[in-house]
């Protein structure tokens, strides 16, 4: 089980963003990109899209999907589901959550698609 990791507080990732957490700060092998969506909820995803080198941070969050800012595939943010093409392969999730108040990332561990952290 992975360790939390402190990405910050809530306010400190405008809604509507998100920001990357490298692997030198994670421990993980790829960034993992958290979002925090219009309605105040926090996913994270892979940041690299599937299909090929874009981060999805830079793209367009949309409700619970974020659209991939090169080719414009999107994903469900809560369970890392491919929506549309060209991308094939889905996006891996991790579990974010809000804890005391710090917006705490688990790289590696699946995120539960029926909760989000808000
Ligand atoms: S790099 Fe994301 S859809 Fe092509």
């Amino acid at each position: 089980m992975s360790e939390g990791i402190d990405v910050g507080s809530p306010d400190e990732i405008e809604a509507g963003t998100a920001r990357v957490v490298e692997p030198e700060d994670s421990g993980f092998v790829d960034p993992i990109a958290v979002f925090h969506t219009e309605s105040g909820c926090f996913f994270a995803l892979n940041d690299t899209c599937t299909h090929e080198e874009a981060s999805l941070a830079e793209g367009w969050i949309e409700g619970d999907t974020v659209e991939c800012p090169l080719h414009s595939s999107s994903f469900n943010l809560r369970t890392g589901k491919v929506l549309c093409l060209p991308a094939t392969e889905d996006a891996r999730t991790h579990k974010v959550a809000v804890e005391d108040g710090r917006v705490v990332l688990y790289p590696g561990v699946a995120a539960d698609p029926a909760r989000a952290a808000d």
